[in-house]
């Protein structure tokens, strides 16, 4: 079976290197892909904004099977597009993929079904917006209604700084902005829930815990992701439960109301309050390093269950996981999440020894001349499996300290609060 992902993150060579594990695969193309994706498949660069040209790249080299890596193609409608031409596409229609394209169409399911998630109001100028916050109370969650890479969101502490976010999503920082959410601030503990999903039934694919700031101690700008443990140091039966029948199961059941099916993994970002879960926000794919952090797990071929999705059998495949921890360190370009240079050599690369569960994936990474050049924020992503996450972390750092790479840094305090 020939399968092509779309992508180029730390997700889509994990993504890649799952598929390559697999029996069935004879070829892989990753769209456009890195450095690390172009040891296990073929990149092609494409527009992945040229939904036509996928279209025929796909037809003419008869790829079986596609995965959707990333939010903007599927919130752009990738998958309604390639169905039509009987292509088969691991991941949701654009109408569900609303669920993280559109902030207000999430809020607006949790009313209707009842979904915990903060009390909110929409804005849709600046005037309406800054007349509300005159009788407000603070801290309160000011936030974009676009696709903003997790950058649209501001926790504002006071008024100044909630008159600055509502000017810049006003302004255009993200994108046209019609409209603007404010929200209660959850205060909690968060936890990345995962799904995936064929559309008549759902398993469920992991926990994990982000850490979205870009400094130790969770400070500083919201990024990515800086790393990820799995699992959860939240999750209980009883914190699984409530999160399956108060958040999961409805959501399901508005979007069949709705008149669509989700396909693909579901991603849900939650607030631990008090041991009751709130959402926070949808995400339509898997997160990134999460992905990262859980595929290293999977011990179930990873292309029966694309495909059992894509053929509504998922009922037939059996997740079956390592009983272990997984930490993930994420490696960025020096002056990350903001400006930061381009095509750094990152020299090391050869001398680092991955031991049997360690992992090493690509990011913003591109090969010249059997050289690795650092090309985004977000360049590589260590991880490792073990019985307990001290073992993990100290597995991760010797391969940092291999690596030396004086272009970048690092979080040195992933899963500070599962290590001791
Ligand atoms: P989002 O892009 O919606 O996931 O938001 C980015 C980050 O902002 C989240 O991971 C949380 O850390 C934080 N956040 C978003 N909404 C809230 C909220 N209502 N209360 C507290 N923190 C929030
Ligand atoms: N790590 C957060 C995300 O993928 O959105």
């Amino acid at each position: 079976m020939k399968v092509g992902v779309i992508g180029s993150g730390g997700r889509e060579h994990a993504i890649c290197l799952g598929l390559k594990n697999s029996s069935k695969i004879e070829k892989i193309y990753c769209f456009p892909g890195n450095a690390g994706t172009s040891e296990v498949a073929e990149n092609v660069i494409l527009n992945l904004d040229d939904f036509e040209n996928i279209k025929n790249f796909i037809l003419d080299n008869q790829i079986d099977l596609i995965v959707v890596g990333p939010e903007k193609p599927l919130v752009d409608g990738l998958v309604d597009f390639l169905e039509q031409f009987n292509i088969k596409v691991f991941g949701p229609n654009k109408i569900a993929s609303q669920l993280e394209g559109s902030k207000i169409f999430t809020k607006q399911l949790c009313q209707k079904y009842n979904i915990p998630t903060a009390k909110f109001g929409i804005f849709q100028n600046k005037q309406d917006a800054k007349k509300f916050l005159e009788k407000t109370a603070y801290p309160i969650v000011i936030k974009a209604d676009n696709l903003a890479s997790g950058k649209g969101v501001y926790i504002c502490n006071d008024d100044k700084e909630a008159q600055i976010a509502v000017n810049e999503i006003f302004d255009g920082k993200f994108g046209l902005a019609k409209n603007l959410l404010i929200e209660e601030f959850l205060n909690g503990e968060e936890m990345s829930y995962f799904i995936v999903s064929d559309g008549l039934i759902y398993k469920n694919f992991g926990t994990a815990q982000d850490h979205k700031r870009v400094l130790e101690g969770d400070r500083g700008k919201n990024t990515g992701g800086m790393g990820a443990y799995s699992p959860s140091r939240l999750i209980s039966e009883d914190i699984e439960s409530k999160i399956i029948n108060k958040i999961i199961k409805p959501t399901l059941k508005g979007l069949a109301e709705h008149g669509t099916r989700y396909k693909g993994f579901l991603y849900a970002g939650l607030m631990i309050v008090n041991n009751e879960p709130f959402l926070i926000e949808y995400n339509v794919r898997m997160g990134d390093p999460e992905c990262q952090t859980i595929l290293p797990k999977l011990k179930t071929d990873l292309s029966e269950v694309f495909l059992a999705c894509c053929n509504q059998s998922l009922d037939k495949v059996n997740l079956d996981w390592q009983n272990k921890k997984s930490l993930c360190v994420v490696v960025c370009s020096n002056g990350y999440p903001d400006e930061f240079k381009k095509n750094i050599k990152i020299e090391n690369l050869k001398s680092i020894n991955l031991r049997s569960q360690d992992y090493l994936f690509h990011a913003g990474t591109t090969k010249k001349n059997d050289e690795v050049y650092a090309t985004g924020g977000r360049v590589l992503s260590f991880v490792s499996l073990s019985d307990n996450f001290n073992e993990a972390k100290m597995s991760i750092t010797k391969n940092l300290d291999k690596l030396n790479w004086s272009g970048g840094f690092f979080r040195k305090d992933i899963g500070y609060k599962v290590i001791k």
